[in-house]
């Protein structure tokens, strides 16, 4: 007889975003005239940039031609792409990372839930608390976390680093020593950076105690400061210990059209054994490749005009992280984040809880956001919103609040 993998059943509630949409849709249901602003989760308003949707229409030509007809992508990336983002991304920042060691993918959701893949279960995981939910769930279906303890929000297994106010909701090097340390800079959900000083602290002590870490660089075009690394490859001996995981999702509004990548260089290894030949293996025995024309569509992205049209998308969303911050803080809201990142980081008012804040802005402003106690125990009593709505209901909805 068949059985489940009862990790499954450990796991509390549904997935946050799925949490929020239905709590969405019975208020809509029930107030069919109100108007519903949603800056909850962070997806794109704005349309593929017109260098994007050229390499669209042209790679789907070729798709109708025999000649230029292509059927599966090499599993690991078409070359055209994996050398556009080697150069473009790391060597214009002074790292050279080898074309073999990016692996091309439909979604930095997907990889950084997969990536633990290729880790024994027997491996103890350090996250941020908050912390964006896919590390902690992806983990716990492992079975790596442990048992959840309601009482807390906690999973028993689990080494959680809080970011709280007082360390500028950046995690202090933890006491107890982590096998597998996941980061994400800038920071969802508190969109909170580190300077390179102080990521190069994380990399000498992975390296120090043989951890790796996962870094999720998916915010990093919206780093808007000098001196806050775009990639972790910045930080000396980081490719001993680190793979990077990056998306197209943000930077450049492929959030429904799907695409990302991992970096995992070849130095990085456990006794002999490189984690690029291991991913390499589960790659290409699960993953089929992502479409061409959409790694047309990345590749353009990188072109003059791709360059210009996507930096201009980010602008956009950064003005709207001006606003919501700038006007919470003239309504008397203590926030934080949006300055390199799309995401507002609140304190509820009043020491309202999280779910509290949520219901009382939906129900009197008709505003959706993301409760902070969602992405972990130290979230409680903050609220997130995302810059990623367009110009005009971002307006509208800080108008609404500051009127509350
Ligand atoms: C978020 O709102 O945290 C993100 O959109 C989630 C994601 O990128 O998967």
């Amino acid at each position: 007889m068949f059985k489940i993998n009862a990790n499954y059943l450990k796991l509390p509630g549904s997935y946050l975003f799925s949490d929020i949409a239905k709590r969405v849709k019975a208020f809509t249901e029930e107030n069919p005239d109100k108007k519903i602003i949603r800056l909850g989760i962070g997806d794109v308003t704005l349309p593929l940039a017109p260098a994007v949707i050229e390499a669209l229409h042209r790679a789907t030509d070729e798709m109708g031609v025999k000649e230029t007809f292509k059927g599966y992508s090499p599993d690991l990336g078409y070359e055209f792409l994996r050398t556009a983002i080697a150069e473009n991304d790391y060597k214009t920042r002074g790292v050279t990372i080898a074309v073999d060691e990016i692996f091309i993918s439909d979604g930095a959701k997907s990889d950084s839930g997969n990536i633990g893949d290729i880790f024994d279960i027997d491996n103890k995981i350090a996250v941020c608390d908050p912390v964006y939910p896919v590390y902690v769930d992806s983990n716990a279906m492992a079975g790596r976390t442990g048992e959840y303890l309601p009482a807390l929000g906690k999973w028993s297994n689990v080494i959680y680093m809080p970011c709280t106010e007082e360390t500028d909701f950046a995690p202090e090097l933890p006491g107890e020593e982590p096998d597998i340390i996941y980061l994400c800079f800038p920071n969802n959900p508190t969109g909170s950076t580190i300077k390179k000083a102080e990521l190069q602290k994380w990399v000498d002590y992975a390296n120090k105690t043989g951890a790796v870490i996962i870094y999720d660089a998916a915010y990093e075009a919206y780093i808007s400061e000098e001196d806050v690394p775009h990639s972790i490859y910045e930080c000396e001996g980081a490719k001993t210990c680190a793979i990077e995981l990056r998306s197209f999702s943000k930077n450049a509004g492929f959030t429904g059209t799907r695409l990302a990548f991992t970096v995992i260089p070849k130095e990085l290894k456990s006794g002999e054994v490189m984690l690029n030949s291991l991913w390499a293996r589960r790659h290409g025995t699960k993953f089929n490749g992502a479409p061409y024309i959409v790694q047309k569509a990345g590749a353009a992205v990188y072109t003059q005009e791709g360059r210009k049209q996507t930096g201009e998308q980010i602008a956009y969303y950064m003005n709207n992280a001006k606003i919501i911050r700038e006007g919470l803080t003239a309504a008397g809201y203590d926030v934080s984040g949006g300055v390199n990142a799309p995401y507002i980081w609140l304190k509820t008012p009043g020491k309202m809880t999280s779910w509290e804040f949520f219901d009382y802005l939906l129900r009197e402003a008709n505003v959706v956001g993301t409760p902070g106690s969602g992405f972990g125990p130290h979230g409680e009593g903050y609220f997130r919103l995302t810059a990623f709505g367009t110009y005009e209901n971002t307006l509208e909805a800080i108008e609404r609040i500051k009127k509350l």
